[in-house]
């Protein structure tokens, strides 16, 4: 269950708002640079997860890199003081404007999905008289085993160079004097718990891809395997700090690496995932035809995860001790058939103005939201 550290200044508060642990967020941070460190791996949070400012503080502090996807993000990065040399951008479609601003603060790397953005940046490059430094996104064709909304690294997925197209891939870059080549970029998917078995069959695809480079005479010196960590949403208070050290020695026993290769990574999920939780009040509990609904004053517009994807989060009634249980639908206020949080949960019997901790949400959660229906999104609380 939920424990806030000032509970009676939360009790004053207005809901909705995320709560942010940020005690746990240190500690995850903390657990993730000490298992980096030990293996050898250089960290570039997936910023997409989650862009709030105090968390982009603490991981610049750390000296972690960042994971970009657009040119908004890059500069958010910057100036919330983060090293652009430590900072790579992907995504299928960077545009023109996005590819110049990058290019001219100095990013680490442009992670190019297609053997078009190669040409364009070589073109945007020589345009501007610079260099611009590139790694391939190839598609590993690695199943994650995870949801198909946030699988990746298939044939049918839209991300990253397709295999046949390595050839060709090394051919444009013979011939783009405006590109340094970097090294290889794999992102197989998010959510995933089966580490082992999915990581070491990614490092085996990576190896095969490397091994392709080298052969023709270009060395690969970065190999970013991307992020995909998954997190507990059933037990949050149990698993709050996911298995970083597993994760790293699964990588770093699955790809062997020369002298001068380094290995990165990317994750978004298991850094924030569990330090969020969405606060809620009970608007009312309605009785239904064939099932009983607590209608909260959150919904999709704050949190879209399950509506999108059919995302699980355990939902904790904070007011409910010692109550009888029911069972009942968790839903918000917008006015959509899928605006429903939870289906089918046991909880405590519940009352117009309880308090709901709907947990794990700190990925993938605020950075989704909307004011769809014109409401007030969810405003962040910071237990510190
Ligand atoms: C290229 C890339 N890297 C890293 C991530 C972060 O993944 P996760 O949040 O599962 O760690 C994503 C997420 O979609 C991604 O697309």
């Amino acid at each position: 269950m939920l424990k806030f550290k000032n509970p009676e200044r939360i009790a004053t508060l207005e809901t909705p708002f995320w709560y942010y642990d940020m005690d746990l967020f240190r500690r995850t941070v903390d657990a993730m640079v000490e298992a980096s460190r030990k293996y050898g791996i250089t960290v570039h949070y997936s910023i997409k997860a989650n862009t709030e400012k105090r968390l982009v503080e603490i991981i610049k502090d750390r000296g972690i890199g960042i994971d970009c996807v657009s040119g908004n993000e890059v500069k958010w990065s910057i100036v919330n003081g983060v090293e652009p040399a430590g900072i790579v951008f992907a995504g299928v479609g960077k545009s023109d404007a996005e590819i110049v601003y990058a290019m001219k603060v100095g990013i680490g790397s442009f992670n190019c999905e297609s053997l078009e953005e190669l040409e364009i940046i070589e073109s945007l490059a020589a345009k501007e008289g610079m260099r611009a430094n590139v790694s391939l996104r190839i598609n590993p064709e690695v199943d994650a085993k995870t949801h198909k909304f946030i699988t990746t690294g298939l044939e049918m997925d839209k991300f990253g160079i397709p295999r046949r197209f390595i050839q060709k891939a090394i051919d444009i870059l013979r011939k783009c004097p405006h590109l340094t080549f970097k090294g290889l970029h794999f992102h197989i998917g998010s959510q995933i718990t089966d580490v082992e078995n999915v990581f070491a069959n990614e490092c085996r695809s990576a190896k095969a891809i490397i091994d392709i480079f080298e052969q023709e005479g270009i060395m690969v010196e970065n190999v970013d395997l991307g992020g995909g960590l998954g997190i507990d949403y059933h037990n949050p208070d149990s698993h709050a700090i996911p298995e970083f050290d597993l994760w790293f020695r699964t990588l770093r026993e699955n790809l062997p690496l020369r002298l001068g290769q380094h290995l990165h990574v990317e994750p978004g999920r298991s850094v924030v995932g569990q330090c969020v939780s969405l606060i809620s009040r009970v608007i009312l509990v309605k009785e239904g035809e064939k099932k009983n609904f607590v209608i909260l004053d959150t919904g999709m517009n704050d949190l879209l995860r399950p509506a999108l994807y059919g995302a699980y989060h355990k939902i904790e009634n904070l007011d409910g001790k010692g109550r009888e249980l029911r069972l009942y639908d968790i839903a918000g206020p917008i006015c959509e058939s899928a605006d429903v949080l939870a289906e089918d949960r046991v909880l405590p019997e519940t009352r117009r103005g309880d308090l709901i901790a709907i947990r794990s949400t700190g990925a993938y959660g605020s950075v989704m939201s909307s004011s769809y229906n014109m409401r007030t999104p969810a405003y962040s609380v910071f237990s510190d």
